[in-house]
């Protein structure tokens, strides 16, 4: 019973086999290799747009680190909400790799901004002049923090105000499949269509050892980020394991199937939690992750059962919330053996 997050769960057997073939023969290093050529192409024809430059990275901090550093100066204000990962898991790397921009934070109930609220730090940001930082970028993330999704709309309505003061975009797609499998609507809409400028694209989270993608829509900005991501450490020299991994990953829309299963199991689990007058979800079950809370003695049941799971906020009723969140390869059986031992 592994829900602390879909990290922790291994890898498919079509990755496995897929890095097996890769490792046949010779290469060439650097993300010159041929998987590459390949991938780059699936993800141009995927988000339909031919013009896109796609870069691929080992870690989500690293791939939003990088992504935030080419699109604003060091003395840019980044606008993100206040539970952003980049806020507040990432150890600075943000402002480390953008030599010193602020993350400015803008608030807004289960995980989204509001655009209202938006607006308002906009407004008030670079008002000092020379004294503070200027408006730098919007970062946004999508399956959010707290497990929601933003429709395309309510990012178009996002990036329209960021946009409004010729800022750029980014989306910090940690768990972007699993939010395309909520929305039903198409990568580009996600995404170009809603006034996004760089994607943050996951793997990891949804089945890969340890692969994300950059994508920057306007290739102007290719250059500078491969001068960042060798500068910083990031260009793998073996890269066509990682060019392997993410080509069988976009082959025959594993991406969607594995994003539908963990989908699939978050609503199995957030159901079954719902529907118990012991337990109440704090934020609605949009995708894979579930946030609830319920008294002591449930996370003590579970904790004894052997369930995994980060248990966030102790209350002063006693109640504490947790954190669950479903992977590819959770089962039915997980999370009704989760539910049995909640239920008590
Ligand atoms: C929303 C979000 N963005 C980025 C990341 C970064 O991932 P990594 O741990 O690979 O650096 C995570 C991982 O938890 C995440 O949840």
């Amino acid at each position: 019973m592994f829900f602390a997050s879909d990290n922790t769960s291994g890898a498919p057997p079509e990755i496995m086999a897929a890095l097996l073939n890769a490792n046949e023969g010779y290469d060439r290093s650097y993300g010159n290799d041929r998987l590459m050529a390949d991938v780059t192409a699936r993800i141009r024809h995927i988000f339909e747009a031919p013009e896109a430059a796609i870069y691929l990275v080992a870690t989500g901090t690293v791939a939003n680190a990088l992504a935030i550093a080419t699109l604003t100066p060091p003395w840019g204000a980044v606008f993100c909400h206040r539970h952003a990962h980049i806020e507040m898991d990432e150890c600075g790397a943000p402002e480390f790799y953008s030599a010193g921009a602020k993350l400015v934070l803008v608030d807004g109930p289960h995980g989204k901004m509001t655009p209202d609220a938006l607006a308002q730090t906009l407004a008030t940001t670079g008002a000092s002049g020379v004294h503070g930082v200027q408006r730098g970028m919007l970062s946004i993330t999508n399956v959010t923090e707290a497990g929601t999704v933003y429709t395309p709309a309510e990012i178009a309505s996002l990036t329209k105000r960021a946009k409004a003061h010729n800022l750029p975009c980014h989306l910090d797609g940690a768990r972007f499949a699993n939010a395309l499998v909520t929305l039903g609507c198409t990568p580009a809409e996600m995404t170009w269509k809603s006034g996004i400028d760089a994607v943050s694209f996951g793997g990891t989270k949804n089945g890969l050892l340890g692969v994300e993608a950059v994508i920057f829509f306007d290739p102007a900005h290719a250059w500078e980020f491969e001068l960042r991501r060798k500068r910083a450490g990031h260009l793998f020299s073996k890269h066509r394991f990682l060019s392997a991994q993410m080509a069988a990953y976009l082959e025959n829309d594993l991406w969607l199937t594995l994003a539908t299963r963990a989908n699939a199991m978050g609503q199995r689990l957030g159901q079954g939690i719902a529907a118990l007058n012991s337990a109440a979800l704090t934020h609605p079950t949009q995708a894979n992750m579930v946030f609830a809370n319920w008294e002591r003695g449930g996370h003590a049941r579970l904790q004894s059962a052997g369930a995994i799971y980060y248990d966030l906020r102790p209350q002063p009723d006693g109640r504490e919330t947790a954190r669950m969140v479903a992977s590819w390869s959770t089962t039915e059986a997980d999370v009704d053996q989760f539910l049995t031992a909640l239920r008590g």
